[in-house]
């Protein structure tokens, strides 16, 4: 897999990052441990990292930070660097192509910066293994010239923590994983989280907003702060334009009608294979490609980019046959279920056996 995976559009429910959400994310972004909402274990487990590494006087251990995109990674290291004290010096895995490009990032640190490598599955080799032995010993091997005459001087670089962030810690190899002493995995948010970061981001925001009108959008909203802080602005926008900004239940439904965004937060490529599979296919099970090819999309946009968040609400099933509307597909588009349809429940899943095994991976 490529990193297509998780939405490259331009819907407004993409959990990657859009150039528009760049600048207004910066001022949302939690400050300190106790601003951040929701992730509770990673929360407790990493204060306790810090305070410990703080009242011993030293550096904490590595920190991997994992999770699919826009909960709040990149957040969490600047964070970590801001209640330790320190300087948080930023790159990216793609941006460590050669060997040097590390080694000069290394030597350049302080004594406890924190240095955030972000997508750091994407690292080349060579910087990787260097990474080994700076991580491990606080040391690179720096390697002066070419062929036989070659030779590698070690460098002392200063004690500091690596914060690795990914949204695939799966591709992340074996060496490298192992030399983080502290793993956090960020998980979807529950609606309730979403609503109190909502609430705050319109406070920050200024924007006036009624509870249940963030309740609504945080519905919507995928289970990621990022999209909920997207979808705020939007309705903000609707609301200023067609209203006189102040967000209600009532204006932020119509917004969120106008953008495309349904009631599950559904974009319309999501609706529209949703309503192939069961209107087309009578709910299948129908392979990928087929149903790719009844809404005119890439087999691989419609297998990376919708199915996994109509797997996650319960919409569609995978099965060794092909996908599968769920009665609650059926519902969600206004029908009702035939006799029969999957209901996604482990009884059904108990009785159809083998067929459904790999059901929820
Ligand atoms: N717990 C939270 N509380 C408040 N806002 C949050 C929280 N988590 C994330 N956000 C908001 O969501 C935006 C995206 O978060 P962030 O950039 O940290 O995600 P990420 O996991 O690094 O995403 P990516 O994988 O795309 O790099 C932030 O700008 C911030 O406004
Ligand atoms: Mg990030």
């Amino acid at each position: 897999m490529d990193d297509t995976d998780f939405a490259d559009d331009d819907s407004p429910v993409a959990a990657v990052e859009q150039p528009s959400d760049g600048e207004l994310e910066a001022g949302l972004r939690p400050r300190s441990l106790d601003e951040f909402i929701g992730q509770p274990r990673v929360r407790e487990q990493l204060a306790l990292v810090l305070r410990g590494a703080k009242q011993r006087g030293g550096t904490p251990d590595h920190v991997l930070l994992s999770g699919p995109p826009g909960l709040g990674k990149t957040s969490m290291a600047m964070i970590i660097a801001g209640e330790l004290g320190t300087a948080l010096r930023v790159t990216s895995g793609p941006a460590l192509e050669r060997a040097g490009d590390l080694a000069a990032m290394l030597s350049n640190l302080v004594d406890g910066d924190v240095l955030f490598i972000d997508e750091i599955h994407r690292i080349a080799r060579p910087a990787e293994e260097m990474l080994y032995l700076a991580m491990e010993d606080f040391r690179v091997d720096v390697v002066v010239g070419k062929g036989p005459g070659a030779t590698s001087i070690p460098l002392d670089i200063a004690p500091f923590t690596l914060v690795g962030a990914t949204t695939r810690s799966g591709s992340l190899t074996g060496p490298l994983r192992d030399r983080f002493g502290f793993t956090g995995h960020m998980d979807f948010y529950d609606p309730d989280e979403l609503l109190r970061i909502l609430l705050r981001s319109a406070r920050i925001l200024g924007v006036v907003i009624d509870p249940d009108a963030a309740a609504e959008i945080a519905g919507r909203s995928r289970g990621t702060p990022r999209i909920a802080n997207r979808l705020l602005r939007r309705v903000r926008d609707y609301a200023e334009v067609r209203a006189d900004g102040h967000v209600t239940l009532a204006i932020a439904r119509a917004a969120l009608e106008v953008y495309d965004v349904d009631g599950l937060g559904l974009d319309r490529l999501d609706r529209a294979v949703l309503g192939a599979l069961v209107r087309g296919f009578n709910g299948g099970p129908v392979g990928v490609s087929t149903l790719a090819v009844a809404v005119g999309e890439e087999a691989a946009t419609v297998e990376e980019v919708c199915e996994p968040f109509l797997v996650r609400a319960g919409l569609v099933a995978r099965t060794p046959r092909g996908r599968v509307a769920t009665t609650a597909a059926w519902e969600h588009l206004g029908l009702v279920p035939p006799a029969g349809a999957f209901n996604g429940s482990l009884e059904v899943r108990a009785h159809e056996s083998q067929q459904t095994l790999d059901l929820f991976d």
